[in-house]
């Protein structure tokens, strides 16, 4: 296990991790982890069988029996995530679901219970994974931790941008708002709370470009697997 490849990307919404995630594991053909959709999809399923958000020990039982599955499309360039079966890609992608998914990852019942199933994503050739956690409990070993960064401000603004385009009806205030009060929510939770990793690159996003952004990750990963990406075009 421990010669799979390991690239982990934490840091808090808004920062691109998602769209530099996706974008890495399509070009190196690696497997990805969106954590937060775990986290989420369990939100949504707690939301939806009338189950509380402070039910420490029914959420953990709702996570550790958790129906989920990624369903990549034909084309590998797209992930549909289903909730027993259903598909819920859209669903939870709400702010309600986004705050749901913060106040319930609070639980180290709830963190314990979606650990291994995090870790089962480790397989050659290897693996991206998004998240907050992932360079400092669910991979320490990861060969290359990278964490993104970026004000709040520009992240406001760029989520905001996203669930737009998403169809989702949005006030930039109120987003902005629940994005600070979620930020602090994952940064002062005892366990597994977001801070990078001792040995995490940091990247801060919030005047730079994607483009810039996607170099910098692409000279990290180089550098750290010559072998592996080695042939790989520079963009
Ligand atoms: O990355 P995201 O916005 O989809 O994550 C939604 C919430 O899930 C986030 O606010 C906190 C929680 N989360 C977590 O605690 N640990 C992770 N590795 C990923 C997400």
């Amino acid at each position: 296990m421990s010669d799979i490849p390991v690239i982990t990307v934490d840091g808090p919404s808004g920062t691109g991790k998602g769209t530099i995630c996706i974008q890495l594991a399509t070009r190196l053909h690696w497997h990805f982890l969106d954590s937060g959709a775990f986290y989420r999809t369990l939100a949504l399923d707690a939301l939806s069988t009338g189950i509380g958000l402070e039910d420490s020990q029914a959420l953990h039982h709702l996570a550790t029996h958790l129906d989920i599955a990624f369903k990549p499309d034909v084309n590998g360039t797209s992930v549909a995530i289903c909730l027993r079966n259903e598909e819920v890609s859209a669903d939870i992608r709400s702010e309600k679901c986004g705050n749901a998914a913060s106040k319930i990852a609070v639980y180290p019942l709830v963190r314990n219970g979606l650990l291994s199933r995090q870790r089962a994503f480790k397989r050659l050739p290897g693996l991206i994974a998004d998240g907050r956690d992932m360079g400092t409990v669910v991979f320490p070993e990861a060969q290359l931790k990278i964490y993104l960064t970026a004000s709040a401000e520009a992240r406001a603004k760029r989520r905001y941008k996203q669930l737009k385009e998403q169809g989702f009806s949005v006030n930039l205030a109120r987003l902005s708002a629940e994005i600070a009060e979620r930020d602090e929510r994952d940064l002062q939770r005892s366990v597994s709370p977001l801070i990078p990793a001792a040995e995490a690159i940091i990247i801060d996003t919030t005047d730079v470009n994607r483009e810039e952004v996607d170099q910098q990750v692409m000279a990290l990963v180089r550098k750290t697997f010559p072998h592996t990406v080695g042939q790989l075009p520079i963009n």
